[in-house]
């Protein structure tokens, strides 16, 4: 298969993924200028990618010289005419809410190049509820990376209805480019393969927290002794992807599917987590306390001493 044209990238919405995607590009070679609405998106994508420099150097045993490449070619701007004008790939990572991608769309509609291609990340809307505003139905299509990008190097590549062969050859070439196993999906999906599995996943350890089943620990101990061998549990997952996230998918798609015990979700997130700061990993605090997270230290699986009997017998006490 021969190269992609996507050398020029813009990433608009430098939030979680938006910076992640944007790193992990210019990491692999790629120019990429990251659009943020706000300044001060800008500033946190700033910060947290001097947190990925350091996972790069001792995970990935990037030298300094990759990182200060890396560095050189990334640009940050908050005017979405110099991110998009001169792109040939415009990857759209901004809030998981119709209504702000439709908005973005149609402001790049005026600002891309004939050419370039649209491609966006969002993890469960459809190309299809987009294609015509995006002005460009057969250059746009899903390019969805999972968080941690470095680690779980996946890339989900989903057409809509008018999505041509030579846009999907041209990302798919992207995602080999950067280092991704390629995912296709041959049918629209809401949330592809990979959220297919774990929002369910994630909602159904959420509503054990909300209805006071039990705690975030015991939830994510029992997970991580069911499937012996993984790194976290589904609450130590919620903070990875950042509860703003978290609560913008419970909210839409509880109001979408009527569905109360989701929309139930989306307010303890907002009233627990949200209005006390603890917005996840990227904050330093979710569920757990960053870095060193309990479920991170020795013996979290362990059979407990005795002297934790009184404690965890109280925790069976029904409430
Ligand atoms: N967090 C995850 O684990 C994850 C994983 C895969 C895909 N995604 C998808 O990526 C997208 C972004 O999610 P996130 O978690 O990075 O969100 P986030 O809230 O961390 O970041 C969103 C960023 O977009 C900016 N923004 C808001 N309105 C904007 C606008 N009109 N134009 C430009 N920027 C704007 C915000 O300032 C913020 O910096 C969503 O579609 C989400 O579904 C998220």
């Amino acid at each position: 298969m021969s190269n992609s044209k996507l050398d020029n990238v813009a990433m608009i919405g430098a939030g979680t993924l938006g910076g992640q995607i944007a790193w992990h590009s210019a990491y692999m070679g790629k120019q990429v200028m990251v659009y943020d609405i706000s300044e001060e998106g800008l500033e946190k994508c700033q910060a947290a990618q001097a947190t990925y420099a350091a996972i790069y150097q001792s995970d990935l045993e990037a030298s300094e010289s990759d990182i200060e490449a890396t560095r050189s070619r990334l640009s940050f701007t908050t005017d979405l005419n110099e991110a998009a004008k001169d792109a040939d790939l415009v990857i759209e990572a901004v809030p998981e809410m119709p209504d702000v991608k439709i908005d973005v769309y149609k402001k790049l509609a005026a600002i891309m190049p004939e050419e370039a291609i649209l491609a966006t990340n969002s993890s469960t809307l459809l190309p299809s509820a987009f294609s015509t505003e995006t002005g460009r139905p057969d250059r746009f299509g899903a390019l969805h990376f999972a968080n941690m990008i470095w680690a779980l190097n996946i890339a989900e590549i989903m057409a809509g209805p008018e999505t041509s062969d030579e846009t999907l050859r041209q990302l798919t070439a992207y995602a080999v480019e950067i280092g991704m196993v390629p995912i296709p999906i041959s049918k629209e999906q809401n949330g592809y393969v990979c959220n297919s599995l774990l929002v369910p996943l994630l909602q159904a350890a959420q509503s054990l927290v909300t209805k006071g089943v039990a705690d975030p620990e015991t939830i994510d101990r029992t997970y991580m002794i069911m499937n012996r061998g993984c790194t976290m549990g589904p609450c130590g997952i919620m903070d990875v992807v950042g509860m703003g996230t978290l609560s913008n998918i419970f909210s839409y798609w509880g109001a979408q599917l009527d569905d109360q015990e989701m929309l139930a979700n989306a307010a303890y997130i907002q009233e627990h987590l949200i209005e006390e700061g603890r917005t996840g990993l990227q904050a330093g605090r979710g569920y757990y306390e960053y870095p060193n997270p309990a479920y991170q230290q020795a013996g979290f699986l362990n059979v407990p001493s005795m002297s934790e009997v009184p404690a965890l017998a109280a925790k069976a006490k029904l409430s």
